[in-house]
């Protein structure tokens, strides 16, 4: 439920206590709120190498969107290797692996939550990468920053699966978002999705048809089919832990 400044959330969920405690037959967990990180813009600003933030003055997104602020992977990469994309990095350890593992290419990453991409931006700041960039940026905004057909792959690993339908706007393969990744794939481009949410994987595959993806692979248990090179993201671990199984799509634009 939102507070009073409808800021930020707390949430309090009841779960059923195992029967070694009979007594408290319920326990109520409260995820505390998320405070702002402590000196959050001190931290941010001192990762200014690689990181970008969105300008947030223009509240409507649609309208950010059309404006521009190009980026110049030449310049800010100093080479012409491929680009790809993550959107909703969250905490970064998956772009910081690949970025470690392929020095040929170059990683843009992408988090809408600076509180979050803090802490993705100074993992990768000792790590002396120079093929990686971070933005903080709604996905909605990406055209204003990407240039057009200038991405060969992007991934999206566990984003939000948003099961109710409110919010089917905002899921990450919702057809608004796979417009967008269009514009910015270059031909050929590839999305590489992973997720532990079924109904959200069957709703990305219907998008991605709907919206004239090739679809090239799809698994629907990671665990039993692996594949050489997987990077295993922060949420892809604890699900793992959890014996969830994980379902992975690429598609082709
Ligand atoms: C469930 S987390 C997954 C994090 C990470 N990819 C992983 O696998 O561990 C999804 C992330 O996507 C981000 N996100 C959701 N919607 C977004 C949007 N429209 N633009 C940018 N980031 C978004 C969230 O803030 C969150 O950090």
């Amino acid at each position: 439920m939102y507070n009073k400044n409808k800021n930020k959330i707390n949430l309090c969920r009841c779960a059923r206590v195992n029967s070694c405690a009979p007594v408290l037959k319920y326990v109520k967990i409260i995820y505390m709120r998320m405070h702002k990180k402590s000196h959050l813009e001190e931290r941010l600003a001192n990762c200014g190498s690689i990181l970008t933030t969105a300008d947030l003055s223009q509240k409507n997104m649609k309208l950010a969107a059309m404006q521009r602020d190009l980026f110049s992977f030449a310049c800010m990469f100093g080479n012409s290797n491929p680009v790809h994309l993550e959107v909703g990095c969250g905490k970064g350890g998956f772009v910081n692996k690949m970025a470690l593992l392929h020095p040929e290419v170059n990683f843009v990453a992408v988090e809408k939550i600076s509180n979050v991409m803090v802490e993705a931006v100074e993992s990768a700041l000792p790590l002396g990468l120079n093929n990686v960039h971070f933005l903080i940026c709604a996905a909605e905004v990406l055209p204003r920053y990407i240039p057009e057909h200038s991405i060969s792959r992007i991934y999206l690993n566990f984003s939000n699966p948003l099961p109710k339908l409110g919010y089917v706007r905002q899921r990450l393969t919702n057809p608004r978002f796979l417009q967008i990744y269009k514009s910015l794939l270059t031909e050929g481009g590839e999305i590489w999705q992973k997720t532990d949410d079924e109904a959200f994987f069957d709703y990305s595959l219907q998008c991605y048809g709907q919206e004239g993806f090739k679809i090239s692979s799809v698994c629907r248990d990671l665990a039993s089919h692996p594949f050489e090179g997987n990077v295993v993201t922060e949420h892809e671990a604890r699900f793992m832990s959890q014996g969830k199984k994980i379902f992975r799509a690429v598609v082709q634009v």
